[in-house]
């Protein structure tokens, strides 16, 4: 029997919020949905800092928390004791300036370079095994966390049952039916089916198509949540018709005011059309939802090099990411992103955005059961 994701949770509104911005995660909660804070951005020591700001913050409410527990990885990578950045190769670093230097791109200045680099070297394990384990420790040490999340693979099943021994739901991102056996077999409360057009790591399956193959899948024993595409009230009924429990989203918090995008990155992206939110390997080494720009398609054209596994390819985006930041080079900026952009033309904030979507439910609920007469 799937579980009451609302008796666990407390939540007015079935709308689930991913974000790695803590006030989102926040403003999100009290508005009367329920935000989960993304940590893989994080040291240790920084998601210390975050999860106490929003158990401050978050006025006694549950929250939940997702990490990037792979299933596969690098076993080099995770083994190596020499800092992670050292290990991509030379072709590929100059792969890189070439491009930024070509578009007039300066480097970073000799301090900011050394920032980067120490940032980069406290978190580049957090997509290990090993490395997520540090910041689940990390969680695990803040009680109003009650729905921990994995993207890429099940959770490992010593981790599902010491979660479930503190009364904590278990989620995963799952964007293939075929998927939901593996999740059922380590003991997964919440499947998030994530269809293709979300923004982030995505399958190629699209959510009017996913969510009700996994709902079948999951045969009443994990609740299901609708991802991928939504922005809308109406798709929260179209995502509870189809046997979901709520809907969860990310991209449309990065263009509210809490958001932590930095005015530059907002207003590329309310200028960018859904047709530029693009599946790319660039930032990863992995199939991901992201605007497309000058960078990502250079990486796409024949004399490109092979892309890195994870997490070395990432750290190499990281790197460019920071010289195109600085520069305000909007035509190079990529990041990851949703088709749901294509509505997003301004700021608003969190709460508006939990109005919006509560009232718009309001009004498709009423034409749906009006056809219905
Ligand atoms: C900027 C951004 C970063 C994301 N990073 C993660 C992540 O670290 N972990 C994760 O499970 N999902 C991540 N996702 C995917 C979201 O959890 C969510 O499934 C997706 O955004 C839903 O589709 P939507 O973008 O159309 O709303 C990310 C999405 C975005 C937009």
């Amino acid at each position: 029997m799937a579980i009451d994701l609302k008796a666990r949770l407390g939540f007015d509104t079935p709308i689930f919020a991913f974000s790695h911005c803590r006030d989102v995660v926040v403003e999100v909660t009290k508005a009367g949905g329920f935000g989960v804070f993304g940590a893989v951005m994080y040291s240790p020591e920084q998601l210390e800092q975050e999860l106490s700001w929003i158990d401050q913050h978050v006025d006694g409410k549950p929250y939940g928390v997702d990490m990037l527990i792979p299933a596969k990885y690098d076993k080099e990578a995770e083994e190596s004791d020499q800092p992670l950045m050292d290990m991509i190769p030379q072709t590929h670093r100059d792969f890189t300036s070439h491009i930024l230097d070509e578009a007039g791109i300066p480097p970073l200045p000799q301090d900011q370079q050394e920032e980067l680099r120490r940032r980069i070297t406290a978190r580049e394990k957090n997509v290990t095994p090993v490395g997520a384990m540090k910041l689940v420790e990390v969680a695990l040490r803040h009680p109003q966390i009650k729905m921990f999340v994995s993207a890429l693979g099940p959770m490992p099943n010593e981790l599902v049952e010491e979660l479930h021994s503190r009364d904590i739901i278990v989620g995963a991102l799952c964007g293939s039916a075929r998927h939901v056996k593996h999740h059922r077999a380590v003991g997964t409360d919440v499947l998030i089916a994530q269809g293709a057009e979300a923004g982030g790591h995505t399958g190629t399956i699209s959510t009017m198509v996913l969510v009700p193959e996994v709902v079948d899948a999951a045969n009443g024993e994990m609740a299901v949540l609708a991802a991928g595409g939504i922005s809308r009230g109406s798709q929260i009924v179209a995502a509870q018709a189809m046997g979901a429990a709520g809907i969860w989203t990310g991209t449309i918090w990065l263009g509210t005011v809490e958001s932590e995008l930095s005015p530059f990155e907002k207003e590329v992206l309310f200028g960018s059309s859904g047709e530029d939110a693009v599946q790319r390997k660039v930032l990863s080494g992995k199939s991901v939802r992201m605007l497309r720009s000058k960078f990502s398609e250079a990486w796409e054209a024949p004399d490109a090099p092979p892309y890195l596994p994870p997490p070395l390819q990432g750290i190499l985006f990281l790197e460019a990411r920071a010289r195109i930041d600085r520069a305000q080079r909007g035509d190079y900026y990529s990041s990851p992103a949703g088709q749901v952009i294509e509505g997003m033309t301004e700021q608003t904030t969190v709460r508006e955005v939990i109005y919006r979507l509560n009232s718009e439910y309001a009004d498709a609920l009423s034409l749906v059961c009006g056809l219905a007469d």
